[in-house]
């Protein structure tokens, strides 16, 4: 029978489940003093990401304390941009920082990484986790999507414009396509890799996709993700695309080959359904700052939300990521409510 240890799976496949499922983006982070307390163990953010007992714990700690109906692996976006040869460190308070990669002779110097060899700790934080979990709930695999990888690459960290990216994209795009190539084939070989130590469905995250028109999307983007989901899907998990802005190009969206469509808060779920013609299940999308208002506010967005979507074809999460100091008590009522209502509606 249907239950807590498989009703995300279930909605992911658009089967019958006893009530909406629901995890959050970023679950595992700052707002949990719990989190805070592994990290000062570890000694830093990358540490705790390359120790896979410390990064099992932090994974575990959101369905400990939230009840979230999945696990997500605990690491960064980054993770294989380090493994590629681009130097990576995390200043405190300041976010990542890369050894920017601008000119077709960095891009020759990068290297498609051998998962296991090169990012084997992530392999081990997978087949450790699945171990602590032993079947409570699944476990989600995630990387970044091709475009928000090279963002990350070309710019160095984080952006305002992303004028060194798009400038690439505009002055010489047959190059700047070898490099989201290059992007695509890592997240390949990384994503199976997860997937070969225990990962039960994955997650591309493109966050930056929405600052590109729709045109570009199109163009850019969507191959190398598409390139991406056409190469996984003999893995027979679900497949789930995150785009954070990616409102002007649903429609496009749905071309990619995903199986479950994550939106962020700016389009209704029941927009998303009809723009991509309700042959996926979907995921989101309540905005991160209702977590920040009155709990009877809390309670009249998530049925809004729920209201949006038919039952058995919804994931419930944020629209993006848990920021850092939201409120915890509000994210473990949103679990309870979703759970409680999640039913009502079935
Ligand atoms: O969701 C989870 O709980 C799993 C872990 C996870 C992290 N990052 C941990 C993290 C996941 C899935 C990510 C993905 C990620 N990383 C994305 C895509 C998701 C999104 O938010 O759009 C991006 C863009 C990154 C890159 C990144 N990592 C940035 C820009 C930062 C700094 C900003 C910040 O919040 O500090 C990080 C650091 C990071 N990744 C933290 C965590 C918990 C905070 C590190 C710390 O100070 O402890």
């Amino acid at each position: 029978m249907t239950g807590p240890n498989d009703r995300f799976l279930r909605a992911c496949r658009r089967q019958k489940v006893d009530t909406t499922p629901v995890w959050l983006m970023r679950q595992a982070g700052r707002y949990l003093s719990e989190y805070r307390a592994v990290r000062e163990r570890a000694g830093g953010f990358l540490t705790l990401c390359k120790t896979p007992e410390l990064a099992c714990e932090v994974t575990l700690q959101p369905v400990d304390l939230l009840g979230v109906d999945a696990a997500i692996l605990f690491s960064d976006i980054l993770v294989p941009l380090e493994a590629m040869g681009i130097s990576l460190a995390f200043e405190e308070g300041e976010g990542p920082r890369l050894e920017p990669v601008r000119t077709e002779t960095a891009l020759e110097k990068l290297h498609v990484p051998d998962p296991v060899a090169e990012t084997g700790f992530v392999m081990e934080a997978v087949r450790v986790i699945r171990r602590e979990l032993s079947g409570r709930v699944p476990l989600v695999g995630f990387a970044g999507a091709p475009f928000t990888l090279a963002s990350y690459a070309v710019e160095g960290g984080t952006s305002r414009n992303f004028r060194h990216v798009l400038g690439w994209m505009y002055g010489e795009p047959g190059s700047f396509r070898r490099l989201l190539d290059l992007m695509a084939d890592t997240v390949i070989l990384y994503l199976k890799a997860q997937v070969e130590a225990g990962a039960q469905a994955f997650q591309l995250f493109d966050t930056w996709a929405g600052v590109l028109s729709r045109r570009h999307y199109r163009e850019f983007a969507l191959p190398a993700t598409a390139k991406v989901f056409g190469a996984l899907k003999g893995l027979g998990v679900p497949m789930i695309l995150y785009v954070n802005g990616s409102a002007p190009f649903l429609e496009e969206m749905a071309l990619a080959g995903a199986d479950v469509i994550s939106v962020d808060w700016r389009v209704s779920l029941g927009e998303a359904r009809e723009r991509t013609r309700g042959a996926f299940a979907l995921q989101g999308n309540l905005d991160p700052m209702a977590l920040y208002a009155p709990r009877a506010v809390l309670q009249s967005e998530v049925a809004r939300v729920l209201a949006e979507a038919p039952p058995a074809v919804l994931v419930f999460n944020l629209g993006h990521g848990v920021l850092p100091d939201t409120p915890r008590e509000s994210a473990v009522a949103l679990v309870e409510m979703v759970h409680a209502m999640g039913r009502k509606e079935i």
